[in-house]
């Protein structure tokens, strides 16, 4: 079980992209701290396998790059709970590629999933949000996205616009109860054991801790973003990256 350091009883969260990753520790995590767990995915098996084990967690199949299948989502957590206390926009997809080789439907999947998906579930949550005069937002940025990286033009993109959406946002709901804040993690994923064997040792040398960390070390710095008591902490990046962004 993951330990945790907030409690989270009686608090209804959302994660996107948690059939496995960081989706899937952070799903673990915020259970484990006693919320109702939404564990929301594209591939139906995958987060009902993800969610087996987790008592009363609830799943649901969605494309975050369909709005219909946002909306009715955060529908029907809204009549299941009658709340959305924590949104994590997690879900992600790369198409590395140099920046003279993508494609249109490299760029547009890519801006379609991180940026859009990220707007898409915002949106549906902040009526929500307003009514309950409470929200946490926590999306998931990148290195790429504060320093950009060789081969990920797409990817840099969309997780840049991640900042530029969630500092707007920040400044638009905090007079709603709500914040909006943003990690740039680094973990151990089939994100990183999909790179080649040089790609991989490229960028733990750039880690000034040395190693990946496991997905489940992520989890500390988003409990604390989706805290109550991290009220007054709104528009950040929280790099979660054994030092990598210094
Ligand atoms: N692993 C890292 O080191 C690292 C570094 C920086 C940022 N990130 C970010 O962390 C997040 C999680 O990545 P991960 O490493 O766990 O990767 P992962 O590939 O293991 O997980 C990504 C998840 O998103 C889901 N997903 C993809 N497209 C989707 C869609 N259209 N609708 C719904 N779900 C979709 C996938 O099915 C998968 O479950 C991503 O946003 C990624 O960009 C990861």
């Amino acid at each position: 079980m993951a330990t945790t350091t907030h409690d989270f009883t009686g608090r209804t969260v959302i994660v996107t992209g948690a059939g496995r990753g960081i989706g899937l520790a952070l799903a673990r995590y915020f259970h484990a701290a006693g919320a109702v767990v939404w564990l929301v995915g594209r591939d139906a098996e995958a987060i009902k396998q993800a969610a087996h084990d987790l008592d009363g967690a609830r799943i649901a199949r969605a494309d975050v790059t369909r709005s219909p299948d946002v909306e009715r989502v955060v529908l029907d957590v809204v009549a299941d709970t009658g709340r959305v206390d924590v949104l994590i926009n997690n879900a992600g997809v790369l198409r590395d590629r140099v920046l003279w080789k993508l494609t249109d439907e490299d760029w547009e999947t890519v801006q379609a999933v991180h940026l859009g998906g990220t707007f898409r579930f915002m949106r549906a949550c902040v009526p929500h949000f307003r009514a309950q005069g409470r929200g946490r937002v926590v999306n998931v940025t990148s290195y790429a996205g504060l320093h950009g990286n060789v081969g990920q033009a797409a990817y840099a993109a969309a997780k840049a616009g991640v900042i530029g959406l969630t500092k707007t946002a920040a400044k638009e709901l905090v007079r709603f109860g709500t914040t909006v804040n943003a990690i740039s993690p680094v973990a151990e994923t089939r994100m990183i054991t999909s790179l080649s064997e040089r790609a991989g040792d490229q960028l733990r040398s750039l880690i000034p801790a040395g190693r990946f960390a496991p997905p489940e070390d992520i989890c500390a710095a988003a409990g604390f973003l989706a805290s109550d008591e991290a009220h007054y902490v709104t528009g950040v990046v929280l790099p979660v990256d054994g030092g990598m962004s210094i």
